[in-house]
């Protein structure tokens, strides 16, 4: 007993009735004066808060990141100064779609959210599990999503408005046909790849801009579930993907993947077939080949889930001197949406939290608010300019300027000049699957377009073939003949 902790209440007095309410009698009633009870019984009805509006199942791990090969001729981001640097990091996988509590082995993609603790602040690469993603306009986000969640009456999900959504946005063709293969249910977090998606850019020490993408390769292997694997895995263990990545770490398999960068220059970007900025597209490899840059190991489970894990808070707009943005308009809108969400989900201090915390210096002129902290700031001024602290603008940070075209203001078309929906996603179908896969995947679906119903259903199903056609005529056979629509002529006109 004398090596245990006395129990005190949440300001360290100790108490001894933590099981008995104090009563008038043995029978009751209780007195308001057991402000123990009060305490315990006020805490515990607030220990939820927002969940995430999208991915919030999720599981995290902190980690290391090590350099490997020298990129300090594209980027002046002191994390790659020479190889051999390394940093602390986090990492946040999840599903998209689903409430806190639904199943880790749901068909959606993962999400891939990285933070990176360098010298130069904490620089987070907010991704999923797929290079490329359904729609190329941060305005069509919520639109998109709701037809990811609940029918707001029936409370149920909907194949229905889930396809009559793809099938009217074909932008979204390239990242459904990847979600409708096997990647579309991982083997939990461990084995599947990581993107950041859009196209960054990386600055260097002259000033000189280098267009970027980023994929993590996990170095386990890829592995999927088959459709009716991941079924049965929801029933059988919801929480799949978090006891897997929480045994291998806990036993010493630490997952690690292999950073690499495809690269593009501004000039080449100009000339390139595609929009280098359009997230429904990937870079062929073959044109802009992989280069490696460094290893990422997953090491340590946070020691409490809910103070790391679901507090942890990660932006795009999180970017560190040397990595920056590009007109991207899904990303645009995206550093925005991340901080915001943060401020409502978990106040205006959450940079204060540890995972969240730069453990190098902070230093501005942000004060007080819900849950303030002054560790990083003490007594020093709230002002600036001023005449007693020490904290001033620093020149080199200065943005990188650059000239814009005599460019129009205008809501502009997002398929302007823009519209070849179909040949990355055919290029999929027929250079990145096998005939296995392409089988499954034309199983997975018709299993899954086939569930779309009401007085719509012929129309959405059309419409959405139309889609599959266009990029490889295999590929909408097998799918029509799959849900047994007859291909009439017309369609096939259509789809010239
Ligand atoms: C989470 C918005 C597109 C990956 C979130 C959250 C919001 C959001 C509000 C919740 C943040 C929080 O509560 O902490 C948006 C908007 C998008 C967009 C407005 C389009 C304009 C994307 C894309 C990707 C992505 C294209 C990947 C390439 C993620 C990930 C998370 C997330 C991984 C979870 C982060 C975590 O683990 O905490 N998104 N998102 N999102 N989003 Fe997006």
């Amino acid at each position: 007993m004398e090596n245990k902790k006395k129990l005190t209440n949440s300001v360290g007095a100790p108490y001894f009735e933590h099981q008995d309410s104090q009563t008038v009698g043995p029978r009751g009633p209780v007195l308001l004066q057991d402000f123990i009870l009060q305490e315990n019984l006020a805490h515990f009805v607030r220990e939820r808060i927002p969940e995430r509006i999208v991915h919030a199942k999720g599981s995290g791990a902190y980690g290391t990141f090590t350099v490997t090969h020298d990129i300090s001729h594209l980027t002046r981001a002191k994390i790659f100064s020479q190889v051999g640097n390394s940093c602390k990091m986090f990492a946040r996988f999840s599903t998209v779609g689903g409430e806190m509590g639904s199943a880790d082995t749901e068909r959606d993609p993962r999400g891939f959210a990285l933070k990176f603790y360098t010298e130069d602040g904490n620089w987070d690469l907010v991704g999923n599990n797929t290079p490329v993603f359904f729609i190329k306009d941060a305005k069509k986000f919520p639109d998109f999503i709701h037809t990811q969640k609940r029918v707001p009456k029936t409370n149920l999900k909907s194949k229905t408005m889930v396809w009559d959504f793809w099938s009217l946005n074909p932008e979204s063709l390239h990242q459904v046909l990847i979600l409708m293969s096997d990647r579309g249910t991982p083997h939990g977090y461990r084995h599947m790849h990581g993107f950041g998606s859009h196209t960054f850019s990386l600055i260097n020490a002259n000033n000189e801009r280098t267009w970027v993408k980023f994929h993590f390769k996990t170095q386990q292997g890829i592995k999927n579930f088959t459709d009716d694997e991941a079924t049965k895995m929801k029933g059988e263990n919801p929480d799949f993907s978090q006891e897997d990545l929480v045994n291998e770490i806990e036993a010493g398999n630490f997952p690690k993947w292999k950073l690499y960068i495809q690269t593009m220059t501004e000039e080449q970007a100009k000339e390139w077939r595609w929009n280098p900025f359009d997230v429904t597209k990937v870079w062929f490899q073959d044109e802009f080949p992989l280069q490696e840059v460094g290893v990422m190991e997953l090491n340590e489970v946070p020691r409490n889930y809910f103070v790391h894990v679901e507090q942890s808070a990660f932006a795009p707009s999180h970017l560190v001197d040397g990595i920056s943005f590009s007109p991207d308009k899904m990303l645009q809108g995206r550093l925005f949406s991340y901080a915001d969400a943060h401020r409502y989900r978990l106040g205006v201090n959450s940079h204060q939290l540890e995972v969240n915390k730069c453990p190098f210096a902070v230093n501005n002129f942000q004060r007080a608010g819900h849950m303030a902290d002054d560790s990083d700031y003490g007594d020093k001024p709230n002002y600036f300019p001023n005449s007693f602290s020490d904290v001033e603008p620093t020149e080199s940070y200065k943005n990188l300027e650059y000239d814009l075209d005599n460019s129009r203001v205008a809501h502009f078309d997002r398929n302007q000049n823009d519209d070849d929906h179909y040949t990355q996603p055919g290029l999929f179908y027929t250079k990145a699957l096998d005939q296995e896969a392409r089988s499954a995947l034309v199983n997975n679906i018709v299993g899954h377009l086939g569930g779309v119903d009401g007085p719509k259903r012929d129309e959405i199903i059309n419409r959405q073939l139309c889609h599959f056609f266009r990029a490889n005529i295999e590929l909408g056979m097998r799918v029509a003949q799959g849900i047994g629509v007859n291909i009439d002529t017309n369609m096939m006109n259509h789809t010239k």
